[in-house]
């Protein structure tokens, strides 16, 4: 087989080959790719001979000649141009790990390199020699993998995962996104070694998890975490959400292929990361809070408030950004069952209020995720509750237009009581304050200045204070 490469990298690239004696291929994720039709903007070059010295070369014969970052530690040379991130390296005879803090110790052939990747789906490479320009290098038959969906290791997958145990994430990241089989000898490899991922940061473990969430159907690569036996180390909160605890007759739902439905709902609405995290820890308060009493059966008391608590903890040690991201997640996991709540209930403004200001911002994501929520094997339970959900919906917008809650701003402020009854600042100020917040709320005044200012009066007058003389 043998291709058009696009990319005006690839000939110029191809004359300093040939200049030089020292042969070069485009390999790995641009190939694959390219053969999948999935547009890619990373671009991999290995050079039989030097990769720094070939990126300086193809630097020089550039008219607007981009910087070039040198590893010189691994041997490889990144430069930006025309859009795309290009990488050159030096064919190795070890383990191609891209981040290693191990130095490059011997050069090798590109069939060397190509061994020593992951998959072999991602050690094709195209030619760029003018003998074959354009033709595919495929010695492990990753093309057939390619089109009957499969992920294998070019080599013994016990070598290839001991090598670097990221892989095992990568193995079932691909799989999830390209919706390809891992082949059974590479899976049970999987399994034998699961533990190692221990030694690998959580910076690229979370990487990975995101890249599951951002695919097409998250729930297929939490299973196949769970059944390779990595997830425990990766993810051991989620881990203890599997199982259905049955006693005295009486199971629970199984939280995690319940969650797992959830975020799958939702990736069909949404590419928002942090709201599919946020999915995927909404029930996560439910192992620690779960209690069993012979009458009522299982339950799982104030398990929203322990899952936001847990949030900061989770983030930290996956090393995920501790930051508003973290914030938002916590918010929508302490809300999410409040717009159940509202819905299997007589819907009173003053409840509708209270949501509409405790979410604020994020009462439309926070929405989106309950909705995702319902679940249930009867598919007219799924259309009752989903109609109660409209009306929620129908309420908030109500209630939003007249009042403006969301974005509440509190009408009176501190300044002003303390101006207005010349009392210093405190608690005094801080509760007439707060009782101005809660009339609105409750929709005993109205969110306007005038009606808070009388309100403000009165709730000073009941409290023996009085306006000070202008
Ligand atoms: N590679 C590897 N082992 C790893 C990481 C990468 O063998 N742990 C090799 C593979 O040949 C891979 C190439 O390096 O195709 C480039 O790696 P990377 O850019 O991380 O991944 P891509 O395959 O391009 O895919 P994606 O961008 O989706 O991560």
């Amino acid at each position: 087989m043998s291709i058009q490469l696009q990319h005006p990298v690839f000939e110029i690239v191809s004359r300093i080959a040939a200049a030089n004696n020292t042969p070069a291929y485009v390999i790995g994720g641009y190939v694959r790719d390219y053969l999948l039709e999935r547009p890619s903007k990373d671009i991999d070059i290995v050079v039989v001979g030097s990769g720094i010295k070939m990126a300086e070369l193809v630097v020089a014969n550039l008219a607007k000649a981009p910087r070039i970052s040198v590893f010189s530690n691994f041997g490889t040379a990144m430069l930006k141009w025309k859009g795309y991130d290009i990488e050159f390296v030096g064919a190795r005879k070890e383990s191609y790990r891209k981040e290693s803090r191990k130095p490059l110790v011997e050069n090798g052939t590109l069939e060397d390199d190509q061994l020593r990747r992951d998959f072999t789906i991602n050690a094709m490479a195209f030619s760029l020699n003018k003998e074959d320009y354009g033709a595919l290098l495929d010695p492990f038959n990753g093309l057939e993998d390619l089109k009957n969906g499969i992920i294998r290791t070019p080599l013994e997958p016990g070598i290839t995962f001991s090598d670097d145990p990221l892989r095992m994430l990568r193995a079932i990241r691909f799989s999830t996104q390209l919706d390809f089989v891992i082949e059974d000898n590479t899976f049970e490899a999987i399994q034998k070694q699961a533990e190692r991922i221990k030694i690998i940061s959580m910076e690229r473990v979370s990487e990975e998890l995101n890249k599951i969430l951002l695919s097409d159907k998250p729930s297929f690569g939490f299973k196949l975490l769970e059944k390779s036996g990595l997830l425990k180390y990766i993810f051991p909160e989620l881990q203890e959400m599997k199982g259905v605890s049955p006693k005295n007759g009486q199971r629970h739902k199984d939280n995690f292929y319940h969650t797992l439905e959830v975020v799958d709902n939702l990736s069909s609405k949404t590419d928002n990361l942090w709201l599919l995290w946020a999915a995927l820890l909404h029930d996560i308060g439910k192992p620690p809070t779960r209690r069993f009493s012979p009458d009522t059966g299982w339950t799982f008391h104030g398990h929203e408030i322990v899952g936001a608590r847990m949030v900061p903890e989770i983030f930290r040690s996956l090393r995920l950004p501790l930051n508003e991201k973290m914030k938002y997640v916590q918010a929508l996991v302490l809300l999410h069952l409040r717009p159940i709540i509202l819905s299997n209930e007589e819907i009173t403004d003053s409840a509708v209020r209270r949501l509409l200001f405790d979410a604020s911002d994020n009462i439309d994501d926070l929405m989106m995720m309950c909705e995702a929520d319902i679940t249930s094997k009867n598919p007219e339970t799924v259309k009752k509750h989903l109609r109660n959900f409209s009306s929620v919906r129908k309420k908030l917008k109500e209630i939003e237009e007249k009042d403006a809650i969301r974005n509440f701003q509190p009408p009176i402020t501190g300044e002003m009581i303390i101006s207005t009854f010349g009392i210093p600042p405190g608690k005094e100020v801080g509760d007439i304050k707060n009782a101005i917040k809660e009339a609105i709320l409750d929709g005993k005044i109205r969110n306007k200045y005038e009606e808070a200012y009388d309100y403000m009066l009165q709730i000073a007058a009941d409290m023996g204070i009085s306006p000070k003389h202008q």
